[in-house]
């Protein structure tokens, strides 16, 4: 949160001074994302890139996880909150950008067969996925893993979903991957139902670093959503959960559509 701007140089030097065993991690990222960069068409190849290199060194590493235990504890996080917060069995869930099921393997343990539906843009992590699916012994609940390019979610049924989920995706993502989605769930989000995300919360200049992690302003995510005829809300009391990002609640406008 606050206002710190990582993209610029001042704090770059600052927090190099004070964390010298990571300049040598972070020369090799701005390498290595530079040369992504130079290949790929646009942000969504690059950073299914990204996810490619980083799955090949640890899918726990790839989805932020510094370790196995801190994977379980983020994915048990996400999990508690959202059964806490009006998740039910019989809910119908898509998981945009559900990486290799830190949350996703509660959840579909939770749900009722065949309900949760887990997309992700990078073909390495969702086959990480059927791993942690196999690990967990969740084959007879039946989840759904699909690969996708962009956010438009055409292929999937209108008026469908009761719950929507996006952990940790548009803290990794620019506007127009936002704008996108936000113009799109709607369609897909039944009556009724909400769509959570978590987001790089800044309050004072949007930024990015690497065009890896982006930070908004909560104002400019809510303005996005209310031009697609969405509402949107801070979720107060996940702020008091310790994690480093911030969480949005998204539902139609107009309750009845
Ligand atoms: C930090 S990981 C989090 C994964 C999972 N939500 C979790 O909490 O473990 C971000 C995931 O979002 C995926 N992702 C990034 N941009 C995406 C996009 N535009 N559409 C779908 N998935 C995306 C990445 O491939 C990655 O698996």
């Amino acid at each position: 949160m606050g206002v710190k701007n990582r993209a610029r140089l001042s704090y770059k030097l600052g927090y190099a001074a004070r964390n010298p065993h990571r300049i040598v991690p972070y020369a090799r990222r701005l390498a290595r994302d530079a040369w992504l960069r130079a290949r790929a068409r646009d942000h969504v190849s690059f950073y299914r890139a990204v996810m490619r290199s980083d799955t090949a060194r640890s899918p726990y590493g790839a989805v932020g996880a510094a370790s196995r235990a801190h994977w379980e504890r983020i994915g048990r996080l996400q999990f508690d909150y959202l059964t806490g917060h009006g998740l039910t069995p019989g809910d119908r869930m898509l998981e945009i950008g559900c990486g290799n099921l830190r949350a996703g393997r509660l959840f579909i343990r939770y749900l009722e067969p065949g309900h949760y539906y887990g997309v992700d843009i990078s073909p390495d992590i969702l086959l990480a996925a059927q791993d942690t699916i196999v690990r967990d012994g969740l084959q007879d609940r039946l989840p759904h893993l699909t690969l996708v390019r962009d956010l438009r979610l055409d292929f999937l049924p209108e008026a469908y979903f009761t719950v929507v989920h996006a952990h940790s995706v548009f803290s990794h993502s620019p506007i127009q991957v936002i704008d996108e989605c936000l113009a799109n769930v709607g369609r897909v989000l039944a009556p009724g139902g909400f769509f959570d995300f978590t987001f790089n919360r800044t309050e004072g200049e949007e930024h990015n670093v690497l065009r890896e992690d982006f930070y908004y302003r909560t104002d400019t995510l809510i303005t996005l959503a209310a031009k697609h005829g969405l509402t949107a809300h801070l979720m107060d009391d996940w702020e008091r959960t310790g994690h480093r990002q911030s969480k949005l609640r998204v539902t139609h406008a107009h309750p009845d559509t």
